[in-house]
């Protein structure tokens, strides 16, 4: 490069450095200014995040306009009408003592109209411009309602598929979800916090709330700290970084204290380790759900042990604003730590430009539902979709007859899936609408009214259509209300009389695709034989048929990957691919099934190890796991050096050949071991994925480039290390396979 240019590329960034260092000044000073001017009532105000539930569309009462009036409330929740969005901020800023604008917050959780897949599914995409894209329409369309927060993304780690809430998050791999919050920081946040359809995002739910036991919602997580830093911290790392202005502390308790009277996660780690000066919001309640936790006597004391910890905003629950101030009376909480909550609180609000233009985008024409928007969320549902078995029957050709079955081939509603209050289902397009749509030969019988319906009545005439049809697609799996908050399963297979009628079908002797719209994986064990081809579809959103009928006919080649593993049943959860191993690992050779012992065997292990006697040991997928139409052959891990030194990098490769008959785009990932850690370490772990486009019958090389940093992890003194000695590596298509390749890391 030339000396010139290079001149002028530092000298640009010294003024950007300068600019934005000249505007967190004048922020800091502003925010200074009105502090000093503001009554203790109303600072108290500010940390007062008001809901209203996302079904009361009444009139504002007048106790309501007075609150703001009196500058007793920051931010709202669920207000829908956005005539009293404006009504509200207009009052906050004309009327109350210091114009200090509102927030309008709603859960805006993959979409707001235009409804995309579930996280989970986008999760499955493994692609961080579909997420990105996902999170600007929604930015876009909820800004026509005011609303400039949502409370997303969930960044919680989620191992077991009973709780209701995988549905939401991003899977079980901290570095996938690393990947996808920062794209959906970025999405939410767009270009600059001060636009009028940008949203400040809300990483949550803080922290370790999908460790859950026994994926019981809410339920106690015991999560050592070793674990909360390799696994459950990263995507929140990620999405600070990315420069997430909020963050909201969880339901659960860590390790017996509740999360929103948790100091070490909300100071030590928030404040002094991440630097982190957005603001903290609870949970719904969540501050006065310590009293039935057993940590707070009552709601003053809940309001102390939050303050103490410091959360600063209550959503819903009033402990706050009824006890603040008399604790503050009695010395045990002080001015200045609310002094900080408003800081936090009016640091955001500055950024977000609400003082200079507080009021709701005007926009000529709706943006919901744009032809754009609904194409976006088309294609985010076609890369979401996982292909998981195919005995050559997919995909279909018009050619064949068609029996489309099952309770969700034409559910406008329950394809949109958890968290979808303002999708409408009247703009959705189901698969049977999709089919019609497309001049396909196909008959409908959906077999079952909705997933739980145990009714056989219609089952005859469901297998009179597969009767005289090539092929039947059965697209069955969870009503929307089987997943998400509070809706954990202890059996996730089927629900209903949907195996029931799978086996009937399956006795037509046609081929049986099975397509799964679900907030979880599915127990597939009693069915896994009768189906030819197996498609997880998630909940795919509005355009769930567009996508469905492109992916099925082969107009577009499934991509997805598993973010999480898929179990045999319920019972094997957790699961997880990057356990550590056992002294006993459980391996294929040694495995004794419980029908294989012998009556009367002497007691012993019978060589058994880790595992279930009558689930073995292996999932029913693994993670990273999805096939494509075709064939892609990946040869050995080759690694360029088998030492790689302090501050160098390594090369690992690995070609592939497309031997099938379709150009594909495959997610190539790269797995890593360390043998022998100062704690025992995952067998394995994602480390960098790809996506590669391979040509039919072309052959390419993967690459990754390794460097010490890839290596790093929190050792049993919470220092971050990276230690010398053996690593394994893999160039893989999914976290079973690959073939393994070594290197040694050396001074
Ligand atoms: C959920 C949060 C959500 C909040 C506000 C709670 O029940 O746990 O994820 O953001 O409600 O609706």
């Amino acid at each position: 490069m030339n000396q010139l240019i290079r001149l002028l590329i530092i000298a640009l960034a010294f003024v950007s450095c300068q600019e934005k260092s000249s505007k967190s000044d004048y922020i800091e000073q502003r925010v200074e200014e009105i502090l000093s001017k503001m009554s203790l009532q109303e600072k108290v105000g500010q940390t007062s995040l008001r809901g209203t539930s996302s079904r009361v569309k009444g009139d504002l009462s007048e106790d309501l306009k007075n609150a703001v009036r009196n500058g007793e409330i920051g931010a709202f929740l669920n207000v829908m009408n956005p005539k009293y969005v404006d009504e509200l901020q207009r009052i906050a800023v004309e009327e109350s003592p210091n114009g200090i604008p509102l927030i309008f917050a709603r859960d805006i959780i993959h979409g707001y109209k235009t409804i995309f897949p579930i996280p989970l599914g986008m999760a499955a995409s493994w692609n961080a411009e579909v997420a990105e894209t996902s999170a600007r329409v929604s930015a876009i369309e909820a800004a026509e309602s005011g609303i400039r927060w949502t409370f997303s993304p969930m960044l919680d780690i989620a191992r077991d598929a009973r709780w209701g809430r995988i549905a939401e998050s991003p899977g079980e791999d901290p570095y996938l979800a690393s990947v996808l919050a920062t794209a959906f920081i970025k999405g939410y946040q767009g270009d600059s916090l001060n636009s009028e359809n940008s949203m400040i995002a809300c990483a949550k739910h803080f922290l370790a709330y999908g460790a859950a036991e026994g994926g019981r919602d809410y339920n106690t997580t015991i999560v050592n700290e070793e674990l909360l830093r390799n696994v459950y911290l990263p995507p929140f790392k990620a999405a600070f970084d990315a420069g997430a202005q909020t963050v909201m502390s969880s339901f659960n308790d860590i390790n017996g204290v509740p999360a929103s009277g948790n100091k070490f996660i909300l100071k030590k780690i928030l404040r002094d380790e991440y630097n982190f000066d957005g603001f903290v919001v609870s949970d719904w309640n969540s501050v006065t759900e310590m009293i039935p936790h057993g940590y707070a006597k009552d709601d003053k004391h809940a309001a102390e042990r939050a303050i103490t910890a410091g959360l600063d905003m209550e959503m819903t629950s009033t402990s706050y604003e009824d006890y603040l101030l008399a604790l503050m009376d009695e010395g045990k909480v002080t001015e200045e730590q609310l002094n900080d909550f408003v800081r936090n609180i009016l640091r955001v609000k500055f950024r977000m430009g609400l003082f200079e233009n507080p009021y709701r985008e005007k926009v000529d024409a709706s943006r919901w539902y744009a032809q754009s928007h609904l194409e976006a969320a088309k294609e985010a549902a076609v890369k979401s979709t996982v292909l998981l078995k195919n005995n050559k029957t997919l995909p279909l050709n018009k050619n064949q007859r068609i029996a489309l079955i099952g309770p969700l081939a034409d559910a406008p509603v329950d394809q949109l899936g958890t968290w979808t209050f303002d999708g409408d289902g009247n703009y959705s397009v189901t698969p049977k609408q999709a089919f019609a749509e497309n001049k396909y030969k196909f008959v409908f019988a959906e077999g079952l009214k909705y997933s739980r319906d145990k009714s056989s009545a219609g089952f005859k005439k469901a297998i009179a259509a597969a009767e005289k049809s090539d092929v039947i697609v059965f697209i069955g799996g969870e009503e929307a209300i089987l997943s998400g908050e509070a809706h954990s399963r202890a059996d996730i297979s089927l629900p209903g009389a949907q195996e029931q009628l799978i086996d009937a079908l399956h006795k037509t002797g046609k081929p049986l695709v099975l397509v799964i719209m679900a907030g979880r994986p599915i127990a597939l064990g009693n069915i896994m034989d009768k189906v030819d081809a197996i498609v997880m579809a998630w909940h795919p959103g509005t355009m769930a048929g567009p996508a469905l009928y492109d992916i099925l006919n082969g107009k577009a080649q499934p991509e997805g990957r598993l973010p999480v593993t898929w179990p045999k049943q319920g019972a094997q959860c957790p699961i997880y691919y990057n356990h550590p191993n056992t002294g006993r690992p459980a391996s294929a050779d040694s495995f004794v099934g419980i029908n294989d012992i012998p009556v009367g065997a002497w007691q012993s292990s019978l060589g058994n190890n880790s595992h279930y006697l009558d689930l073995g040991f292996e999932p029913q997928f693994p993670f990273g796991y999805g096939l494509n139409y075709g064939e892609i052959e990946y040869e050995k891990t080759i690694v360029s050096s088998g030492k790689l030194r302090r501050n160098e990098t390594i090369q690992v490769s690995c070609t592939l050949h497309n031997k099938g008959n379709y150009p594909i785009t495959e997610t190539v990932q790269l797995y890593i071991q360390d043998v022998v850690g100062d704690i025992v370490r995952p067998v394995k772990e994602l480390k960098g994925f790809k996506k590669i486009r391979i040509a039919k019958g072309e052959s390419v090389s993967a690459e990754f480039t390794i460097s010490t940093k890839d290596l790093e992890y929190v050792d049993s003194s919470m220092n971050y290390v990276v230690e010398d000695g053996d690593f394994n590596v893999w160039i893989a298509p999914n976290s079973a396979e690959g073939i393994k390749a070594s290197f040694e890391l050396i001074e």
